[in-house]
């Protein structure tokens, strides 16, 4: 066969290897066997083999292949990706088509658009010229991790956009999820490796969407369903947001069948009972239903709130319920010692999840709810939290029933367990001589809000502590490559990755450093706090307790746990070690004044010139506590556009009001 022939071949053998792949997952109408597709798939890999020089990057065989990444790089959203307000009730839904209507102007229906509200997580895909550029998390609505490598491997996303009016940019946004079937062959397969399960397809999507290598991501059956666009370039947009939805498909896009158009609060409802009886049928978990008003130029009349659109809502499913019997009692030993009961059940299918454990919290909830091992429970699992039990069937309770004891000793370390009077905890006293301690301290101190060392992960440090390779955090700064290469599911590469990671964590924040060091009630606020009014760690360190009450929000339990900590020669040993190994921060800003210290602040509606994140945070550096919510400690409520309740209740307190005007006043 001549060049031009062999070119042309790969050619067409991709085209219609895209067109299968359109068929199979968008139209969700395969027209060829798995076979003959898998044979399309080989001749074009074998040829593509025999002339590399031909490969291009949108090639169907180019989805994994990517060098495993140090760490994501940030992706600023031009559009924000919003969240939506919740809706529990028929109640709720009928104010929101009310308040709708109102804004409107209008007695008629309102045309809605429902759509199954997926539970996995929000990405934001680039195309340009009808390329896959990018693609990204949604992060915290403004900034996202680059996930382009991850994305690519999932096969029902196209690499490049079918059809003849391709946008010149087009960013579409939707759900990455993982069928319920894929998530417990996961989790079966992370059991025989004795690795820990996903709590829920939810989560296991995340993990899998945030690997460094998409080696890995590329392993893990992750879905798509697209449910809106993002930034279009060079495009007339339909002017109904359904329209839309119907172009990304006919751009090779993947969007949810179930999606439909209705006129009316009454059909809505409807519609969220349909979709609740079809629920444990469907291939993958939905959490609720979302109504967005179907026309784009009504969507703007109605336009947004702080972080989400005012057009568009989440009908929430109520939290499901079963009943399993608690099989026996186990107890987890947690970062600080605590116990806490777990309750080890007869596994039961709870909305598409198998469940097996459910927390028991401590013994006090234990006692209030009378539990016994070998009794019928009810269990409720709502979204991602972890189950709970919430009552006992007493009229199923055998005499066989036995008694939940708190053990005398750590079921990991074996030193005494003490319960304080007064405290509902029950905790092991072993302290850093215990693994089950050790470890939770270690997970924390490299957690994202912490020290923020990617890739040292929960069962990473399992391994780590298990091996012998960390007694305390500080052992973490002298990890070799040689020592992590050898570990499980570790190779030369991800190695090297988690020490440039390591390395990077060295440059912190004194905030960071205090909140990682894990100290007893010291959460991230308080460490901020702590670090703002001592500045230096000597300070602090010789600081009494007196003297730490004096810091905003701190009473006499934290202060007692600070100062114990830093008397503590063996934390003190270890913080030294931190700081030799080169963990360093800049000094703390010694602001000649901190106008607000001792001032609290609370933001409501919706700022022009900032997000309320970026007021916080200008509010903080000046001293102020900004609160979630208004008391008669509040000093002053900022009031943007569209405030919530929380104006009411500052008038209602006498509370000073700002508006944004007077707040920038204030800032400069
Ligand atoms: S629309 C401006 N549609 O729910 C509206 N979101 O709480 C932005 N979600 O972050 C989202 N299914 O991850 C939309 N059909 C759907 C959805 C959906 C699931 C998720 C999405 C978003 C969250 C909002």
């Amino acid at each position: 066969m001549s060049l031009t022939d062999l070119k042309k071949e790969i050619i067409q053998l991709r085209q219609r290897i895209d067109e299968h792949n359109y068929y199979y997952y968008v139209l969700d109408n395969p027209i060829i066997s798995d076979a003959e597709y898998d044979k399309l798939f080989q001749r074009l890999k074998t040829l593509e083999h025999q002339h590399p020089e031909w490969i291009t990057p949108d090639s169907p065989t180019q989805r994994v292949g990517a060098a495993p990444l140090g760490s994501f790089a940030e992706v600023k959203h031009d559009i924000p990706m919003l969240s939506l307000e919740n809706a529990f009730t028929d109640e709720d839904l009928i104010a929101f088509d009310q308040r709708i209507r109102e804004r409107l102007k209008t007695h008629a229906n309102v045309e809605y658009c429902c759509e199954p509200k997926l539970d996995g997580l929000a990405v934001s895909i680039r195309y340009e010229k009808g390329i896959l550029v990018r693609a990204s998390t949604r992060g915290d609505g403004t900034t996202g991790e680059d996930i382009t490598d991850n994305i690519k491997t999932i096969k029902m996303i196209p690499l490049h956009l079918r059809g003849d009016s391709i946008p010149r940019v087009l960013e579409v946004r939707g759900e990455v999820y993982m069928p319920l079937k894929g998530f417990q062959l996961l989790n079966a397969h992370a059991k025989r490796q004795n690795e820990k399960p996903f709590a829920n397809p939810r989560n296991a999507a995340a993990g899998s969407l945030r690997q460094l290598d998409s080696r890995i991501t590329a392993l893990r059956p992750l879905e798509i369903f697209c449910y809106g666009v993002g930034v279009t370039e060079s495009v007339k947009l339909p002017i109904k947001h359904s329209e839309i939805l119907k172009n990304l498909m006919g751009w090779g896009l993947r969007v949810s069948p179930l999606i439909e158009v209705v006129h009316g609060v009454e059909e809505c409802l409807r519609y969220y009972h349909r979709m609740a009886n079809k629920r444990s049928k469907l291939l993958f978990e939905i959490d609720g239903v979302v109504y967005k008003v179907n026309h784009l130029a009504e969507q703007e009349k109605l336009g947004y709130v702080t972080r989400a659109p005012r057009f568009a809502i989440a009908h929430k499913f109520p939290a499901e319920e079963a009943s399993t019997i608690i099989e026996a009692v186990q107890f987890q030993v947690g970062r600080t010692g605590a116990l806490t009961p777990v309750a080890r059940l007869k596994p039961i299918h709870v909305g598409g999840v198998t469940i097996s454990n459910a927390t028991l919290h401590n013994m006090d909830e234990i006692k209030r709810k009378g539990i016994h091992i070998g009794d019928t429970v009810i269990i409720r699992r709502a979204g991602d939290v972890i189950p709970e039990v919430v009552s006992v069937v007493l009229v199923k309770r055998s005499m066989q029933v036995k008694k939940i004891i708190l053990p005398k000793h750590c079921p990991i370390c074996h030193s005494m367990i003490e319960q304080v009077e007064d405290e509902k905890v029950a905790r092991c006293t072993g302290e850093l001589i215990c693994p089950a301690q050790r470890k939770e301290t270690i997970k924390h101190f490299a957690s994202r809000r912490a020290m923020d060392i990617e890739g040292l992960g929960d069962k990473l440090v399992d391994q780590l502590v298990d091996h012998q390779l960390l007694k305390n955090v500080a052992d973490i700064y002298h990890l070799t490559e040689d020592q992590l290469a050898n570990l499980e599911r570790m190779g030369k590469k991800s190695a090297q990755n988690l020490l440039t990671q390591i390395e990077k964590s060295k440059t912190t924040t004194f905030d960071r450093f205090l909140y990682a060091l894990g100290i007893r009630e010291v959460g991230q606020a308080t460490a901020k706090q702590l670090a703002m009014h001592f500045k230096t760690l000597s300070a602090l360190q010789k600081a009494t307790e007196e003297e730490l009450q004096m810091v905003l929000d701190i009473g006499p339990v934290v202060a007692a746990h600070a100062a114990h900590f830093f008397d503590e020669s063996r934390n003190m040993d270890v913080i030294h070690r931190l700081l030799k190994a080169g963990v360093h921060w800049p000094d703390v800003k010694i602001s000649h004044s901190l106008p607000f210290l001792g001032k609290t602040f609370v933001l409501t509606g919706t700022l022009r010139t900032m997000t309320r994140d970026e007021a916080k945070e200008k509010l903080e550096k000046l001293g102020a506590k900004v609160a979630g919510s208004v008391s008669s400690k509040t000093n002053y409520v900022v009031v943007g556009a569209d405030p919530g309740s929380k104006l009411d209740k500052a008038k209602a307190l006498h509370v000073e009001l700002l508006d944004e005007e007077a707040l920038q006043r204030m800032l400069l």
